[in-house]
Formats: structure tokens, sequence, C-alpha cells
């Protein structure tokens, strides 16, 4: 998609270098930033330079091809791997991307392995673009449909950033907008803040700016009232890791607003590629839920009055403050989950109907 009208993917590689977007700098500073050892892969995880499960899991597949280059040892790789996995505990893309990886690599001693590395964090990116396309095109029809119905302005409202940037291209939540708004049919975006680390602020926004779909940014506690007043015509949101149940667990906050799309009767979709599809974990409650640093609550980042980068604390400073960045939506309270082979029901028949596993 699109930056300053030119397209953009959020990572790719070249001469033995992985390229990124920084979403640290965003939507401030534009800066592409190169990871040359598996170390600034797993930093550039953890630090959330790169997030978006889709985008974690291709940039541990990277990883993995740098890890090979600084050192093609297998116990180097297999120790890569499993620190790869921990850099973050709640997207399953993580060790899906990975366990993918290794699958191809473990045991492959000859030069080879470098170039079949390559090849296959190249077809996980490549696979991850077809998948968001094909949900945007599935997703499209929901919008066409509420559109045909209401011949007016379809107002959508996401939470967090499943857009491009946490993915290859396109996005998950998005793919669908971005589809209708190329189609031509009128969109607009309520978009969730998403504190503390406001990733629909200043990426979503951002993406949907740089597209030209129009938007508004609101609090993360506005989303009620607005599906009150009949302002939601749907909301569309991501998620780290979806449950054969059709639990799912995504970014903090997603769940409130949930609960308040059931209350007034807004359909409540969820955008996925089955990378994100977690076959094992039973229980909702089982999910690792990462907790951050309290200073991504206590302190904000902002632009001062001479254009740079600034951060500033906001709280008392002896007060304590907990950050959970994710929770769990129940499935009873998803109208219907959006992939590539198409929309289920969110639960294990649906996702049978569509999976076969
Ligand atoms: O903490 P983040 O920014 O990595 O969280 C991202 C989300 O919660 C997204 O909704 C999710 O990864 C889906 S991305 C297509």
């Amino acid at each position: 998609m699109k930056i300053e009208g030119k397209e953009h993917r959020t990572i790719w590689f070249e001469n033995n270098i992985v390229k990124i977007i920084d979403q640290t700098k965003l939507p401030h500073q534009f800066i592409i930033k190169d990871l040359k050892t598996v170390k600034d892969a797993i930093n550039a995880i953890k630090t959330m330079e790169v997030r978006g499960a889709p985008l974690i899991g291709a940039t541990a597949a990277y990883g993995l091809v740098l890890a090979i280059i600084e050192n093609n040892d297998q116990s180097f790789l297999k120790k890569s791997s499993e620190d790869l996995i921990n850099s973050r505990p709640t997207a399953i893309n993580l060790k899906w991307a990975v366990d993918r990886m290794m699958k191809k690599l473990s045991g492959v001693n000859s030069d080879k392995i470098l170039t079949i590395a390559i090849d296959e964090a190249k077809e996980i990116c490549e696979e991850d673009i077809k998948f968001c396309e094909n949900i945007g095109l599935n997703g499209l029809k929901i919008i066409e449909e509420i559109y045909n119905k209401k011949k007016n302005t379809v107002n959508i409202l996401t939470h967090c950033n499943a857009g491009w940037l946490a993915t290859i291209n396109w996005g998950t939540a998005t793919s669908p907008i971005y589809h209708a708004h190329k189609k031509g049919i009128p969109v607009h975006v309520w978009v969730d803040e998403t504190r503390p680390r406001n990733q629909g602020a200043n990426l979503t926004s951002y993406e949907l700016n740089e597209e030209e779909v129009p938007n508004t940014i609101i609090t993360d506690n506005t989303g009620g009232i607005l599906m009150q007043r009949g302002e939601v015509d749907m909301c569309v949101v991501g998620t780290d890791r979806t449950l054969s149940t059709g639990d799912v667990c995504n970014k903090i906050g997603t769940y409130l607003k949930a609960l308040a799309a059931h209350d007034n009767n807004v359909p409540f979709y969820v955008a996925l590629p089955s990378s994100t599809i977690d076959w094992e974990t039973k229980d909702f409650k089982d999910i690792p839920i990462e907790e951050r640093n309290s200073e991504e609550l206590s302190h904000l980042d902002g632009l001062d009055a001479n254009g740079n980068i600034k951060k500033i604390l906001i709280y008392p400073k002896k007060s304590k403050a907990m950050n959970l960045a994710f929770d769990v939506t129940p499935a009873k309270y998803i109208t219907g989950l959006i992939t590539e082979k198409g929309i289920c029901e969110a639960s294990s028949e649906g996702l049978k109907r569509l999976f076969k596993y």
C-alpha cells in the first residue's frame, strides 16, 4: 500500500539485510531500518519496531535467515528459533512461522540452507499478501451488503492496527475496507486510538490517510455511544491468536468493543489469515497474555514545537500502572471470522467447515 504516493511493503530482504519500516517512529518520521543479525530481529519484535501478528511472524522467519548468515550451525539456529518464539508471547504467528522455517531447515548442513531459508521466508510473506488480499475480497461482500441496504456511507469501527503495517501488505481488518474504497463504495472508519501505544491513532489512521480513506480517531471509550446512536454499521478487528473454539485474542479493549456491539446489534467481525489460528490451545485462559512495561502507560511520545520527538510523563510519579496488552473476546460475541478461505461462524464447526482440521 502507499506512503506518500509510493507503494511499500513492511519488510523485505536486500543484499543479505532485512529492511523494515520502524513503526515506533510513525506517524512523525518514516524511517527504514536495517536488521543485520538475529539479535536485531528479536530486538525489533520486542521493542515493536515491527508489530502485528503476521508481520512479527515474517520478521521471525527472516530472523532465522540472518542467523544462518551469521553462523551456519544447527545449534545456533535452534537457540535462535527459541529466542525468536519467546520474543513476544501472545501472537501465535511467531511460533507458526518459526516452526514452518525449522521444518525446512533442521538437519540441513549443506550450503543450500541459506537459499532454502530465504525462499521459505519469502514464501511466508507472499502467502500472507495473498491471504490478506482474499480476506479483503471476502470481507468486501459484507460491506457491499450493508451499502446496498443503506445506500449511504458505511461506518466501520476498528481497534488497534490490523492494517497493512501489521502484515506485509493489505492488512487483515483493513483489507475489506481498502477493497471497498477502491471499488468506489463510500466508507468511513472510526479508528479507536488504542491506548497505551496508540496503534490506532499512530498507525491505522496514518495508513488510511495515505490511501485517502476517510477516517476519524476516537478515544477507546467512544465506540459505545456511537453504537447507541446508530453511527457504527459494523466493527472489524484483527487477532493475534484465534482458538479452534472461535475465541479471539486481540489488542486490549477488543472485548469491551465486542460487548458494546453485542448490546447494540452491531455486527462484530474478526479478520484473520489461517496462520493466526491456534489449533492446539482449547481454553482461552491458557493463552499467554503479554504484560508490557508500565512506562507505556505513564509516558507519551509526541512532537515538540521544534518538530522533535519527545517523551513526556503524564502520570503522578508515585502511581503504579499495569499494562496488559491483549484480551480475549469469547466466540459468542463474534458475528463471523473473515478468513482467506471465506467467512465462517466463530466456532469449531465453522472453522472445521473451512479448514477441515
Ligand atoms: O501489540 P501489537 O501492536 O502487535 O498488536 C497488534 C494487534 O493486536 C492486531 O490487531 C493483531 O496483531 C492483528 S494484525 C493483522
